[in-house]
C-alpha cells in the first residue's frame, strides 16, 4: 500500500474544483484592481487578500491531484467580473455558494472512496469557502 487510489470521478470532480478555484482567483484580482478607484478601498483590498486564498486552495488541490495520480487542469473555470461594487459581491458571493455546495458534495466522494486525508484538505478548504461566504455576506448587509 503506497499512495492512495482515487477514481477517475474522484479525479474529475477535484479538477472542476481547481478550474473554479482557478477563475476565482481571477475574478477577485481583477475586481480588486477595478474597485480600487471606487467608493471603498478596504472592499478593494478585501478582494486582493480572498484572491489570494483562492489561490492556496488551486495549489493545494493541484498537489493533491498530483499524488493521486491524475494531471491538475489548466482549464479556468468562468469568471465574471467588474460593473459596480456591489455588482462585484455579488458575483463574487454567487461564486462562493457554488463553492460551498461544490466542495459539500467532494466531501461525500471523499468518503466514498475512503479517503481521510483529502477529506481533510476538502474541510479545511469548504470552511475558509463558508468564511468568505459570511464576509461578502456581511459587507452586503445580508
Ligand atoms: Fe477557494
Ligand atoms: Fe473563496
Amino acid at each position: 500500500m503506497g499512495r492512495p487510489q482515487a477514481s477517475q470521478e474522484f479525479i474529475d470532480m477535484l479538477n472542476e474544483a481547481l478550474s473554479e478555484e482557478m477563475a476565482s482567483i481571477f475574478q477577485y484580482m481583477w475586481d480588486h484592481i477595478l474597485a480600487r478607484g471606487m467608493e471603498s478601498p478596504p472592499i478593494a483590498e478585501k478582494f486582493k487578500e480572498l484572491a489570494m486564498t483562492e489561490m492556496r486552495h488551486a495549489y493545494m488541490l493541484a498537489e493533491r491531484i498530483d499524488l493521486l495520480g491524475g494531471t491538475p487542469t489548466t482549464k479556468v473555470g468562468e469568471i465574471r467580473v467588474g460593473g459596480d461594487l456591489r455588482q462585484m459581491l455579488e458575483d463574487n458571493l454567487e461564486l462562493e455558494y457554488e463553492a460551498i455546495a461544490m466542495y459539500r458534495r467532494l466531501i461525500k466522494q471523499a468518503e466514498r472512496e475512503d479517503d481521510p486525508a483529502t477529506r481533510r484538505l476538502l474541510e479545511d478548504i469548504l470552511k475558509d469557502t463558508e468564511e468568505h461566504a459570511r464576509d461578502l455576506e456581511s459587507i452586503l448587509g445580508k
